[in-house]
């Protein structure tokens, strides 16, 4: 690769970082549907249009989503390594797969909360199952609540017993219809990645809990284990965790990629508190029930990911020392 004057001024350790943590993001069924690419100092993010999901995501949305937050862990990697990132989003309409480009707009010195979110940028995992408690500490819940606005999109965190219920039966709902589809159970089916399997896209048969056997709890997962693939069980307490639905005041693509970049922040924010997240997108990809879930639910906002934060194993004084420490302005 040609030596840029990026590369000679900043080195090419934050450009390198910066592909490796973007490859860390959350995805759809973990499609990892993005190429991310570094020429010369400005890294390019393309959708991979080959990964689409035809009969979960025929519009894209969850995939330009898992794009976002890939472009979410590339900014934040350069900011960790002192480098003040310029985005352009969807630079190019002759090319709609472009979906971002990132050059170095100068130095900036990292802050706390930032090199607090790039330290658990490889670390952060999505949750299956029930949680040990709910979010449970108001200050992060605030926190979790601007990270997302910070990205253009806000995080309605439901309260209300009676939302949260609605929402659980959206989610079976949704959850139920599409177990009876057989195109998409083939194509779920696609992306389940055997146990012991060598490390790539899709699911890992070890992060979700076997179909058989496991309690039905009020928010199904998917069932990944439709092709008899069995995986561990999640550690468990009985918490439901705290609900969120993840809006944006638009749809459309800088709307999902707005998502997707809130998305991983929010994500990112909770890991630093020892939070982990579980998804429940099944109802937003019904176009009726997408719908529904804005206009009761949302305030006619548009839903973008359905969630549930919670602990798996109780707080660690360090680790909330530290974000108690970073969080000092919440
Ligand atoms: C847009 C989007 C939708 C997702 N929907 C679900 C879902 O409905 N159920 C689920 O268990 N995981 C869901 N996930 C999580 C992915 O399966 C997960 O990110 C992927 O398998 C990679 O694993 P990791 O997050 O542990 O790195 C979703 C992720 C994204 C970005």
């Amino acid at each position: 690769m040609k030596t840029s004057s990026e590369h000679r001024f900043i080195g090419r350790e934050p450009f390198e970082a910066a592909l490796r943590a973007g490859e860390c993001a959350p995805s759809v069924y973990g499609t990892r549907p993005w190429t991310i690419s570094d020429t010369g100092g400005r890294i390019s993010l393309r959708a991979d249009p080959d990964r689409r999901l035809a009969a979960a995501d025929p519009g894209s949305r969850e995939l330009v989503i898992s794009c976002g937050a890939a472009l979410y862990n590339v900014r934040l990697a350069l900011r960790a390594h002192g480098v003040r990132p310029r985005v352009a989003l969807l630079p190019d309409p002759e090319r709609p797969a472009l979906l971002a480009e990132v050059r170095a707009d100068g130095p900036a010195e990292p802050g706390v909360l930032e090199r607090l979110l790039y330290g658990a940028v490889e670390r952060r995992r999505t949750h299956r199952g029930t949680f040990l408690s709910d979010v449970g500490d108001v200050r992060l819940m605030r926190a979790l609540s601007a990270a997302a606005a910070a990205e253009g999109a806000v995080l309605h965190l439901l309260t209300d017993d009676s939302a949260v219920r609605s929402l659980a039966g959206l989610v079976t709902a949704a959850e139920h219809l599409q177990r009876g589809e057989r195109t998409r159970g083939e194509e779920l089916a696609r992306w389940v990645r055997p146990p012991g399997g060598p490390p790539g896209a899709g699911v890992r048969a070890e992060d979700f809990p076997p179909s058989e056997g496991a309690a039905e709890t009020p928010f199904p997962g998917r069932d990944y284990g439709r092709g008899g693939v069995r995986g561990l069980l999640a550690p468990s307490g009985q918490a439901t965790g705290t609900v969120a639905v993840l809006t944006t005041a638009e749809d459309g693509r800088p709307a999902h990629l707005a998502a997707g970049q809130a998305l991983q922040r929010v994500l990112l924010t909770a890991a630093a508190g020892g939070v982990s997240a579980a998804f429940h997108t099944q109802p937003l990809e019904e176009p009726l029930l997408r719908a529904f879930l804005g206009e009761r639910l949302c305030r006619g906002a548009h839903p973008q990911m359905v969630l549930r934060l919670g602990r798996t194993r109780p707080p660690e004084r360090a680790q909330q020392d530290a974000l108690q420490n970073a969080l000092a302005g919440f």
